[in-house]
């Protein structure tokens, strides 16, 4: 008897519902247009109902930012108001009692933070049928933000060299424009992307040295900024240039050690004896001998014989080897 008796009350409450959803089916209407604004202004977001405000009912408005997905609801109104966010002091309701049929909003001093969709749904629990929310979508238009303008790839003649130039900020997007400040480059080595704001110069010689200049520009403004771009000898070329500057430099002191070593040679002969042996005369009788420092000379002769002494335990050979080095 009971699940008879609910499922007739069951039934009774959905025809009941549908009866009254014909009638007074919610219906959240909102412009399809965007909503624009310039920075610091104030804004109106449209929204309207025909539903019964009564008891029960609720109003809220949520944002989600531009190129997020998370939904933040800003507003609240069940018969009380509750701002919910941060921007509270710069939201208010059209009608401050929003029970009659209009749910609009205005926003004071918008930022470009503000741009993104709005959400207004209203909500009566006893009617569940019918478009109970509408997206209104708010553009903040700003002048685009001084860009910043960089520099990558080489810059050594042959490569190419790419310029970077973004604005942070600026709605519409901002369109980017490069320059060279003085002299013209080949028109097909400059490829340059107005949406991106890259600049790419191809295959670059010396005539690519110089300043170059990137303005930003939409409706409500423009800004630039400007980089200088020198080129420089090809790496490659550097790496010969060094390859012969070394070769050249070795080149010198294998000159420098064989000179030495015939000076060396022609100093020992022209004060040797008929002896075949240069070590032996060598020590003995050193060549620049200067009869005035007589005491020291021979102590340097006797460090001399004392040195070669040892080295004569060694092959005559190697003895030599190292005297001359
Ligand atoms: C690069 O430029 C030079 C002249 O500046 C030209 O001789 C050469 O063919 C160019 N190379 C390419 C790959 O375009």
């Amino acid at each position: 008897m009971a699940p008879a008796a609910a499922q007739l009350r069951l039934g009774f409450c959905w025809i009941f519902a549908l009866f009254l959803g014909r009638i007074i089916s919610v219906q959240v209407t909102v412009p399809s247009e965007p909503v624009f604004g310039k920075v610091g202004s104030t804004v109106l977001l449209p929204c309207t109902y025909n539903t019964n405000f009564v008891k029960g009912c609720n109003l809220a408005w949520s944002f989600i930012p531009t190129g997020s997905s998370s939904e933040k609801e800003i507003l609240y109104y069940d018969g009380e108001l509750y701002p919910v966010d941060t921007r509270r002091n710069r939201i208010r309701l059209l009608h401050s009692a929003p029970t009659q049929g209009t749910a609009s909003i205005e926003i004071q001093s918008i930022q470009p933070s503000d741009t993104g969709s709005y959400i207004c749904r209203v909500v009566n629990p006893n009617d569940w049928s019918g478009n109970q929310q509408g997206t209104v979508n708010l553009e903040v238009l700003t002048p685009p933000s001084t860009p910043v303008c960089k520099m990558s790839g080489s810059t050594n003649v042959g490569s190419d060299v790419i310029l970077t130039c973004n604005s942070v900020e600026g709605n519409p997007l901002p369109i980017y424009d490069w320059k060279k400040a003085k002299g013209v480059v080949p028109q097909a080595n400059w490829i340059m992307d107005q949406r991106t704001g890259t600049l790419v110069l191809q295959n670059v010689s010396f005539a690519f040295t110089g300043s170059y200049q990137c303005t930003s520009s939409n409706e409500q403004g423009t800004a630039s900024c400007s980089i200088s771009v020198r080129i420089t000898a090809a790496s490659t070329a550097a790496v010969v240039a060094g390859a012969v500057v070394g070769t050249l430099l070795v080149l010198l002191l294998l000159g420098a050690l064989a000179a030495y070593f015939v000076w060396f040679r022609k100093r020992h002969f022209k004060g040797s004896s008929s002896s075949g042996n240069e070590l032996r005369e060598d020590a003995v009788a050193p060549p620049f001998k200067n009869p005035k420092s007589k005491a020291k000379d021979d102590s340097e002769s006797q460090l001399m014989n004392h040195s070669l002494g040892r080295q004569e335990t060694a092959s005559n050979n190697s003895a030599m080897m190292t005297h001359v080095v």
